[in-house]
């Protein structure tokens, strides 16, 4: 269900590309912060319309690139030709969010972070199923667990508040269990994004916060407007419930203990899917050193 909704809403923005210019060139610079030749995974590639690869693969020296969605992947990366991309088909989160998956996620998101990178179902890896949709050269069978800790940057770009919609799709809002299980999905990808770094290694997770479906003023948002609008849509309590910064920053510091937190609101920016929809989008960004991880400064 989860699965089938994220194949559906990657068909529809296939061909928008032209529309993330800006979300795309803002997201350029946050990475090539990183030295020529470092490891990038990217969680939630999709359709790569986020992404310049033919920079970015000059760039870095490797690329992952994962999503439940790999066909989508394939699709973008194949006609590039580029040989450093690595496209691997992979779930995390819920995708089947059950009574049992739910206890069990909500379990996993208490004790450590172990079980985050162990097959639990908060940060669920697992082999792909036979794609027989496509010829698949370049998919690689893996688990994420086999990728820990071998990454200089991992990018997570506005897959969070997915991951939030499914679960709250799945459950409804005023489920007694969903405040639990959205932190469980929250403290989750926190605890994988820093898991699959080295020591040393910067996590930069965007953060979706506010959509033009609540805050209307969004889609004709002036430029240097952003930041204000941002502060006041959340104030007013316009964005999704789960991605304000304050929270955000909380989540980071428990998956990476004794962390400070260091938020880019300063900076957000719009996000253009299309004509009519549109998402103002912050960056939070740490950095791992040894066991744990501290807060990377923009
Ligand atoms: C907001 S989109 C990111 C945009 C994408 N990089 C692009 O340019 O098309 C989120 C991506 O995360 C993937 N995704 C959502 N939930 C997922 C999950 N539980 N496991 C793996 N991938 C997931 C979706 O398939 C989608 O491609």
């Amino acid at each position: 269900m989860v699965e089938k909704s994220q194949r559906r809403m990657n068909a529809t923005t296939a061909g928008n590309r032209a529309w993330f210019a800006a979300h795309r060139q803002r997201i350029e610079v946050l990475l090539r912060k990183n030295p020529r030749g470092a490891r990038l995974c990217v969680l939630g590639a999709g359709n790569c319309n986020d992404l310049d690869l033919p920079e970015l693969a000059g760039h870095f020296g490797e690329i992952h690139l994962v999503d439940l969605d790999a066909t989508a992947t394939r699709n973008a990366t194949r006609p590039l030709g580029l040989a450093n991309l690595i496209v691997h088909a992979s779930t995390w989160g819920m995708p089947r969010p059950t009574d049992a998956a739910i206890t069990h996620a909500i379990q996993l998101a208490e004790p450590g972070e172990a079980a985050f990178m162990d097959g639990g179902l908060v940060s669920e890896c697992r082999k792909p199923r036979q794609d027989t949709s496509a010829t698949n050269d370049s998919m690689t069978p893996f688990t994420l667990r086999d990728l820990a800790g071998t990454f200089d940057v991992v990018l997570s770009p506005c897959v969070l508040s997915q991951l939030l919609v499914s679960a709250r799709e799945a459950l409804g809002h005023q489920h007694p269990r969903y405040p639990q299980l959205r932190r469980a999905i929250q403290l989750g990808h926190a605890r994988l994004i820093t898991r699959l770094l080295r020591p040393g290694g910067r996590g930069v997770m965007l953060v979706d916060a506010v959509s033009s479906e609540r805050a209307e003023r969004l889609a004709q948002l002036g430029s240097g407007e952003e930041r204000q609008a941002l502060a006041e849509w959340i104030e007013q309590g316009l964005h999704f419930p789960g991605l304000e910064p304050a929270t955000i920053a909380r989540v980071v510091s428990e998956a990476a203990p004794g962390a400070a937190v260091e938020l880019d609101t300063d900076r957000p920016w719009v996000w253009r899917l299309g004509e009519r929809k549109a998402f103002v989008v912050y960056a939070c960004q740490w950095t791992r050193q040894n066991a744990q991880a501290i807060v990377h400064h923009a």
